[in-house]
């Protein structure tokens, strides 16, 4: 298959999603790469949008994996169960397909395409697709009431399921740290963590545990050994005197994002990111 002539995009909403920032981070993809690696992909917005040949991604929300996985291993029977959520999809069956991962056995009593179409389907209906999970890693976003939403996109995970098929994509549910061992000087990293928040406001919560300074201290330094190695890395994330201290060797360039999610409703809207990068 060459690359992109397929019609693809993300099949998911994410919290802090990249999808109106690619004209941005498009500028500074290498012209030339072997390997792409995303290790927080989320949504995955810039890998969709480069579809390159060989890749990484990776994001330690099993959950999220379980559905990228599904859709390349078992398309089919993941859009019957999705067409089946379509069919049901009322605010009772929402909160009833829920409240199913209230049992610690939730996990072992569901197939693993069953747990990729359980959360297809809350990210559709629910309140801003917005994945957050409460301190005991349960999902607990309400129902959106949107009208119709696109439960079943059937066509698009068709295309996904034959791009992830016919290209050569490595996809796990590590730590970011250990997906980009591999990495060398013809490889490019994307990292798009949880964004820092000085005042703790903002949504970072996509699984319990949470990422907070250190682990912005920690990253760092995994971005200071790819540049040691020559790896050509990006890094985005929000424009505080934090992020500005920490990555000042580094080339930073400030943007305009538009921000939906996020639990005050004066951060929403146009905010400031960075871009930060070793090349
Ligand atoms: C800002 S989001 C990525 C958004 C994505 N670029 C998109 O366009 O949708 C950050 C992601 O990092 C993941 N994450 C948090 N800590 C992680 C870790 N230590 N290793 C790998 N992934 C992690 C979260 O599960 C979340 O999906």
């Amino acid at each position: 298959m060459s690359k992109k002539n397929l019609l693809i995009k993300p099949y998911l909403k994410w919290a802090g999603g990249k999808r109106q920032l690619i004209p941005e981070l498009k500028k500074y993809v290498p012209k030339n790469f072997e390997t792409y690696y995303e290790p927080f992909v989320g949504a995955g917005a810039l890998f969709f949008f480069l579809q390159p040949k060989k890749a990484f991604i990776n994001d330690h929300n099993e959950q999220l994996i379980c559905t990228y996985k599904t859709i390349r291993d078992n398309v089919d029977e993941l859009i019957e169960l999705l067409k089946i959520h379509q069919s049901k999809n009322t605010k009772e069956y929402f909160e009833e397909i829920r409240a199913l991962n209230k049992s610690p056995e939730f996990l072992k009593s569901m197939s693993y395409v069953e747990q990729a179409a359980r959360l297809i389907f809350l990210n559709k209906t629910c309140y801003n697709g917005l994945y957050r999970v409460n301190s005991q890693g349960l999902f607990n976003v309400p129902y959106g009431r949107y009208k119709n939403p696109k439960i079943c996109e059937e066509a698009l995970l068709k295309n996904i399921s034959l791009y992830l098929n016919s290209c050569e994509i490595c996809i796990t549910s590590g730590d970011y740290s250990e997906v980009v061992l591999g990495a060398d000087r013809k490889s490019y990293v994307y990292f798009d963590p949880p964004y820092h928040s000085p005042d703790n406001t903002s949504f970072t919560g996509y699984q319990s545990g949470g990422f907070d300074e250190s682990e912005q201290v920690r990253l760092k330094k995994t971005f200071d050994n790819l540049t040691k190695k020559n790896v050509k890395c990006v890094l985005s994330n929000s424009n505080t005197e934090f992020i500005r201290d920490l990555y000042k060797d580094y080339d930073i360039i400030t943007v305009t994002a538009n921000r939906a999610i996020n639990s005050r409703a004066d951060k929403r809207g146009r905010v400031r990111e960075v871009i930060i990068k070793n090349f």
